[in-house]
């Protein structure tokens, strides 16, 4: 395990602190590293029209983004799990990893920077971390639409 990595991994867990979801319950923090050592955090905003749900790295990138940041992100950390007392989650013994949609969200930020980005995927003992292209192998891309 890496020291960063960890780093990132823990402010991943801390921002699902201020995940707004009272229907699923499931608090997700997603923290962001940039090339200047600075973290961008995101975390889950549902709503009571369920679909618009907002996940947690999806809000950090576009955080990242309206801040003129995202093209600086070298690194991602997401975790999650049901919402503990304390108002966290609680980090279950497999690693969340981003949905499909969050998938096609992190493409974009890899294809801008060039970078087969690593996603930190946190669990109860640590994290696992998976490279984009392994969550989203053949993805479409800014690329596809020059080819
Ligand atoms: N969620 C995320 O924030 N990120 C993911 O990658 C998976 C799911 C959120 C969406 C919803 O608020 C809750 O987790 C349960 O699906």
């Amino acid at each position: 395990m890496n020291e960063a990595n960890e780093q990132l991994v823990q402010a991943a867990i801390a921002a699902a602190h201020n995940a707004y979801a009272p229907y699923s319950n499931f608090h997700v923090g997603a923290a962001l590293l940039l090339d200047n050592g600075e973290v961008v955090t995101g975390a889950n905003f549902e709503n009571a029209s369920y679909g618009m749900t907002l996940c947690a790295e999806t809000v950090a990138i576009a955080k990242a983004n309206s801040d003129g940041q995202m093209r600086r992100i070298v690194a991602i950390a997401v975790a999650g799990g049901p919402r503990s007392a304390e108002g966290g989650a609680v980090i279950g013994a497999d690693p969340i990893s981003p949905c499909g949609r969050c998938r096609q969200v992190i493409k974009e930020v890899a294809d801008e920077v060039a970078i087969d980005l690593p996603v930190h995927c946190a669990h109860a003992s640590g994290y696992e971390t998976y490279l984009l292209s392994e969550l989203l192998p053949h993805g479409f891309g800014p690329a596809s639409l020059k080819s």
